[in-house]
């Protein structure tokens, strides 16, 4: 009721800005990098896979996808991701060594229980979740598990169960690095206390809410969107489109940069607004000239671009600048003004945000 919502007028606005607390909470107690942390006998079992294999449906899929990059950049260890209603019904190549992960905010997403059963059917026995509630199924069918506090989530459009998932899949990335001796002491001390400031960076990003609501005015008479991002960002593209679609209906797409000539130019104009997360790492060169491209056919940019980058705004060219910078964390924090931007683009359209027409909170049955 109106008690609980507080100053906000939604679920999905209270739990954007209940992040700094999801993520503080997910962390407490990680005094540093274990298996066990995972449960018990962990060591073991990650000393015995040799690959992960991801399994989750919407937005816990993405966090997924953003995991590959951390997994195979950080542990070293070949990781796919698949949507799991596609999973349950291919042939595909068992292998035994393999730790097979899910991620569920709920535990109960049919196709995503589905997929953990067909895994183990296929003899695939190690078995972990990333999960939002310690008494689901999913918990209680997987060897492995960690549960995720980001308290019960109300709002259709997932957002404090996504980041805190991240949260737990970074987790789960550095104790894989430890047990494969990709680990140093210096690097654990490095990431852990990133993660212990990311409550402080959170809350310096909802301070951009200003900036998003301005964005939003422009959105709200669009009706299309293109999201761009590259490597790491490219997921957090993904979850961008998926919340404006899901709560302001506006068709939204997400593309890795470097595919734009491929196909999605060809629709830009300057009725097609296109999102850029664009943080200085090794590729904002590249990234750079994807927005030229963009500008050249009239399209209009709006680009969440890191603290010191050199984008600067122009005509055409909307720049929101994120306070610091956050290195691998990163994904975690450039997902919030995208959240915001869908948030205030529903709000704006009038739509029912905590309640988007024809979609469920969990989806329990196929
Ligand atoms: C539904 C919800 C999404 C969620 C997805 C997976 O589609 O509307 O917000 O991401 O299910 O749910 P899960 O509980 O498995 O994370």
């Amino acid at each position: 009721g109106a008690a609980e919502l507080g100053p906000y007028r939604h679920y999905m606005q209270k739990e954007i800005f209940e992040q700094p607390r999801a993520i503080g909470d997910t962390l407490e107690g990680v005094a540093g990098i274990t298996p066990e942390l995972f449960g018990d006998g962990a060591w073991r079992i990650f000393k015995d896979i040799d690959n992960v294999l991801i399994l989750a449906c919407g937005t816990s899929y993405y966090s997924g996808c953003a995991a590959k990059y951390w997994l195979e950049d950080i542990a070293k260890i070949p990781t796919q991701v698949e949507v799991a209603s596609e999973y349950r019904y291919r042939t595909s190549v068992p292998n035994p060594r393999t730790l097979v992960v899910t991620i569920t905010q709920s535990g109960e997403t049919a196709d995503t229980l589905a997929a953990l059963r067909h895994a183990q059917g296929l003899g695939m026995k190690h078995t972990l979740t990333i999960c939002n509630v310690a008494t689901s199924a999913m918990v209680r069918e997987c060897e492995l598990a960690y549960i995720t506090r980001a308290g019960v989530e109300i709002g259709v459009a997932s957002t404090k169960a996504f980041t805190t998932q991240l949260a737990g899949l970074f987790l789960l990335t550095l104790a894989l690095a430890q047990v494969r001796g990709h680990l140093s002491d210096e690097a654990e001390a490095q990431h852990l206390k990133a993660m212990r400031h990311l409550p402080v960076a959170l809350q310096a990003v909802l301070a951009l809410e200003p900036q998003v609501i301005s964005w939003a005015e422009d959105f709200a008479r669009m009706d299309n969107a293109l999201f761009l991002g590259r490597g790491l960002h490219y997921p957090i593209a993904l979850e961008g489109a998926l919340k404006l679609k899901e709560i302001s209906y506006i068709h939204a797409e997400a593309y890795p940069a470097g595919e734009l000539k491929h196909g999605p130019l060809a629709l830009v104009t300057s009725a097609m607004p296109v999102v850029t997360v664009a943080p200085n790492d090794t590729l904002l060169e590249k990234l750079k000239s994807n927005m030229q491209e963009v500008r050249a056919r009239g399209g209009v940019l709006y680009v969440l671009a890191d603290a010191d980058t050199r984008i600067g705004s122009s005509e055409g060219i909307h720049v929101i600048r994120m306070p610091e910078h956050y290195g691998a964390l990163s994904p975690i924090l450039h997902v919030v003004p995208l959240q915001l931007l869908a948030y205030h683009t529903a709000l704006a359209k009038g739509t029912d945000v905590d309640k988007p027409r024809n979609l469920a909170k969990s989806v329990t049955v196929e």
